[in-house]
């Protein structure tokens, strides 16, 4: 039964990830969240991992294979914004948000990868942006990770869609979280009236979503990017 398989949710502990970790819970599944501080919500394993650190992640892989199985379906969701316009971005500004946006997905998902080979079955879920194929001034380093995150998906899906794996994509518009909190209040509003929905969406409209691609009723989706953006981004 599916119910019964077991999930790894990145960043867990607190936005979105805190949300997909709550509606796997409430499905019955075997879930395990990886979590820098604090801790996963109610029902779930909590792991430490940095996913810029391959040797931790390891760590945390074999902490969740030891007390719940191996992981069969992996959503790599921690991310990070270093907003500055071009010419201000940093090396630094634009390395640390492509190691732990694009960087952080493939060292999650190569680990993960091992099991669901094994298993002959596995489902992939990447939380991407809107951002990533709209574009966002002041977002170069965001939304080139966010935007190679359809490139990683797609690759994945012709690498291993033939051994019952399934990589797609989740590309959230604006949510609200601590992420989107930061920005300025005339951003909100800007941001708000450009979104067709009128609204900000909430974290489990994209738990929503993620829970259905790991579900049976998903078995025959792979490469796909699944807007849960109001209607945003639509045709991008
Ligand atoms: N909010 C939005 O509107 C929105 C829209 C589109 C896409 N997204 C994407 O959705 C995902 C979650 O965003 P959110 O809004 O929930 O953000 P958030 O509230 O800022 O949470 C980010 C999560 O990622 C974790 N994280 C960051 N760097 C990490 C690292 N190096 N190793 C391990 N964990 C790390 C954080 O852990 P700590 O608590 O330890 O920092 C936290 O759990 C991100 O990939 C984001 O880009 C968000």
């Amino acid at each position: 039964m599916s119910t019964e398989r077991v999930v790894l949710v990145t960043g867990g502990n607190r936005g979105i990830g805190r949300a997909i970790a709550e509606r796997f819970v409430a499905a019955g599944y075997r879930t395990a969240v990886t979590a820098r501080s604090g801790e996963g919500p109610e029902g779930t394993l909590t792991v430490r991992a940095d996913v810029t650190d391959a040797a931790s992640l390891d760590a945390a892989f074999s902490e969740v294979e030891r007390e719940l199985g191996a992981v069969e379906i992996v959503v790599a969701n921690a991310g990070i914004t270093k907003d500055t316009l071009l010419l201000r971005m940093t090396e630094d500004d634009f390395d640390s948000v492509v190691a732990t946006n694009l960087g952080g997905t493939f060292r999650v998902v190569k680990r993960a990868s091992k099991g669901m080979l094994r298993a002959k079955w596995g489902r992939v879920i990447l939380i991407s942006s809107v951002v990533g194929l709209y574009g966002s001034a002041g977002q170069i380093n965001y939304s080139s990770s966010k935007a190679a995150l359809v490139g990683f998906a797609r690759s994945l899906t012709r690498e291993l869609g033939g051994r019952g794996i399934t990589a797609n994509v989740v590309a959230p518009g604006f949510i609200e979280t601590d992420m989107t909190a930061e920005l300025p209040e005339e951003t909100q509003a800007e941001y708000k009236r450009t979104i067709p929905a009128g609204r900000f969406g909430a974290a489990d409209d994209v738990a929503g979503a993620v829970v259905w691609l790991a579900s049976d009723d998903a078995a025959y989706v792979s490469g796909a990017v699944i807007p849960v953006d109001g209607g945003l981004g639509m045709g991008h």
